[in-house]
């Protein structure tokens, strides 16, 4: 790989700032290859040189992948005029690295959703012929039935005459308010809310619980993130 700068490589962890690693180096606290640096500024190959930071090797990745606990009230892209994107959730080192949402949710869904540099791999979760199935927690207006189920099993023809493959749809509570979880495989716009009003039952809320392996962590807060672990990447990997 080129050769990057010290500091650059440090911070694209997402654990300190470009400030906190000139402190670092500054203190001694950094060692390249069992030697202290003079500069964070120092030229490195990524790939070979073995990093560490107050005495625990630094796991140096290629790319970046962030599990977010997306509120209502942000867009799912990286720039847009009409409102504040999920990107303005991310700390200004995060920011830097060229992130974007692995696919949308709309502006008043909540729950996980991914975010990444890494062009090739989003594209393979995205795509239907991958299998990766997102679910879905819903409120809706109305009392769900088995059949429902029955034609989400066979697949939902939306009213202007859009098929959906087959999905899940699982009741939870059945009354005047039902609540639900909703298996998908693709990812069509506003597409769990348009099958089930097809159904007569309009969704009230919608919360992404759960993409491929991963599932939201009760004990990450609305609005926070976190670093996909090294294995959760390599399993993302093996979906691909
Ligand atoms: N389906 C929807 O209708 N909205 C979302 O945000 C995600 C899936």
């Amino acid at each position: 790989m080129e050769k990057q700068r010290l500091d650059k490589v440090i911070a694209s962890t997402g654990k300190f700032s470009r400030r906190e690693v000139k402190q670092l180096v500054r203190q001694g606290r950094v060692l390249v290859n069992g030697a202290a640096p003079k500069s964070g500024e120092e030229k490195i190959d990524p790939d070979t040189a073995v990093i560490e930071v107050n005495g625990e090797q630094l796991c140096y990745r290629k790319f970046t992948w962030v599990l977010l606990n997306k509120p209502a009230g942000y867009l799912s892209a990286t720039e847009d005029g009409r409102g504040p994107t999920v990107l303005d959730l991310l700390s200004p080192e995060l920011k830097k690295q060229g992130l974007f949402p692995v696919g949308r949710l709309d502006k008043d869904t909540e729950g996980l959703l991914l975010l990444t540099n890494e062009g090739g791999l989003a594209h393979d979760l995205l795509s239907p012929k991958h299998h990766v199935d997102k679910v879905y927690y819903a409120r809706v207006d109305g009392c769900l039935t088995e059949e429902d189920c029955r034609a989400f099993e066979v697949g939902i023809t939306l009213g202007d005459g859009l098929s959906c493959q087959p999905a899940g749809l699982k009741i939870l509570t059945a009354g005047a308010v039902s609540e639900a979880h909703v298996t998908l495989r693709e990812g069509k716009f506003h597409q769990v809310k348009r099958m089930l009003a097809s159904r007569g039952k309009p969704v009230l809320y919608l919360e992404r619980i759960q993409m491929g392996n991963l599932t939201l962590d009760p004990a990450l807060e609305r609005g926070a993130y976190r670093l996909l672990t090294e294995s959760e990447i390599e399993a993302l990997r093996e979906i691909s």
